[in-house]
């Protein structure tokens, strides 16, 4: 399976009653095991997590280590760009060619990378010296 369709369907799983707008993620990580996320929603609405956050979270959990590859699928007219946390916290765990696929539940997808969604990511490089 791929990693678009394996993020389509831990996007069936959503809990999203808010928006209404599901979400999966799937990862492949180095050490060459998938981990999903999908958003889950509360009615205290910034105590929600995205779907980049629950698949990450499962990969720490799984004892992985870092991100090889990312899939992200919404029911979105175009393919749905990561939001701004999700971009930095992707970025902790991924090398920044690592592959990036956006894609929409009808079939469009977007490659891009993580270097590509964060350009100049802040690291733990910019704390030497301090
Ligand atoms: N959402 C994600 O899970 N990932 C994204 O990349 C974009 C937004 C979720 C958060 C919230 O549950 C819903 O989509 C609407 O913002």
């Amino acid at each position: 399976m791929s990693l678009v369709d394996a993020a389509a369907l831990v996007r069936e799983k959503a809990y999203a009653p808010y928006s209404n707008f599901q979400v999966g993620a799937a990862i492949r990580s180095v050490e060459g095991n998938l981990h999903l996320g999908c958003n889950v929603e509360n009615v205290a609405y910034p105590e929600g997590t995205c779907a980049e956050a629950g698949a990450i979270a499962a990969m720490i959990a799984a004892g992985d280590s870092r991100i090889a590859e990312v899939a992200v699928i919404a029911g979105s007219p175009t393919p749905v760009p990561p939001c701004g946390g999700c971009r930095q916290k992707l970025s902790e765990f991924a090398d920044g060619e690592v592959p990036v696929t956006l894609a929409t539940t009808t079939g469009l997808t977007v490659r891009t990378t993580v270097a590509g969604l964060l350009p100049g990511a802040f690291d733990a490089g910019h704390m030497e010296g301090s």
